[in-house]
């Protein structure tokens, strides 16, 4: 299997658990709050594969940039664009700080999840901006 390829599907595989991760993760927000803060059960593991995930996927998509020779289509600026609203408001959303309101970490979340379909989106649609 050539290397671009190999790259590629461990991106969508790592995609997959981020996917998830956000879901599990957006529990936390609904079941078991404490004040403004999310539920702590699994706080440790949700954010280890949360940065996990994030880590390695913008390390397989820059490496596939390279082999690519950053030969990219448009569409792949309103990804990357749409990635940045995503990390920001994730960060937003479970932020340490007793200053942030339950609603203000759940608008976080559902602009992350808008992002998130976005991103999505685009790679199975691939627009073409002219
Ligand atoms: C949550 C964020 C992301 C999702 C859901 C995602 C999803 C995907 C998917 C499904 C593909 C395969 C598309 C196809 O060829 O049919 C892909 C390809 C690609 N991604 Fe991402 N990606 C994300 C973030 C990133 C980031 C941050 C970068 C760059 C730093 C990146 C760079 C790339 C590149 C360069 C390809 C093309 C690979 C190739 O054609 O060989 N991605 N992405």
């Amino acid at each position: 299997m050539d290397m671009q390829l190999t790259v590629k599907i461990i991106h969508m595989s790592i995609v997959t658990l981020l996917i998830g991760v956000v879901i599990a993760r957006a529990f936390t927000l609904f079941v078991g709050v404490q004040g403004n803060q999310p539920n702590p059960v699994a706080r440790k593991l949700l954010v280890a594969l949360q940065h996990l995930s994030m880590t390695l996927i913008v390390l397989t998509g820059v490496t596939s940039l390279v082999i690519k020779n950053f030969e990219v289509q448009s569409w792949f600026y309103a990804k990357i664009v749409l990635f940045l609203v995503l990390f920001s408001s994730l960060i937003k959303a479970y932020k340490k700080d007793d200053s942030i309101l339950l609603a203000q970490r759940r608008a976080g979340l559902a602009i992350a999840v808008v992002a998130l379909i976005g991103i999505i989106g685009l790679v199975i649609i691939k627009p073409n901006f002219g």
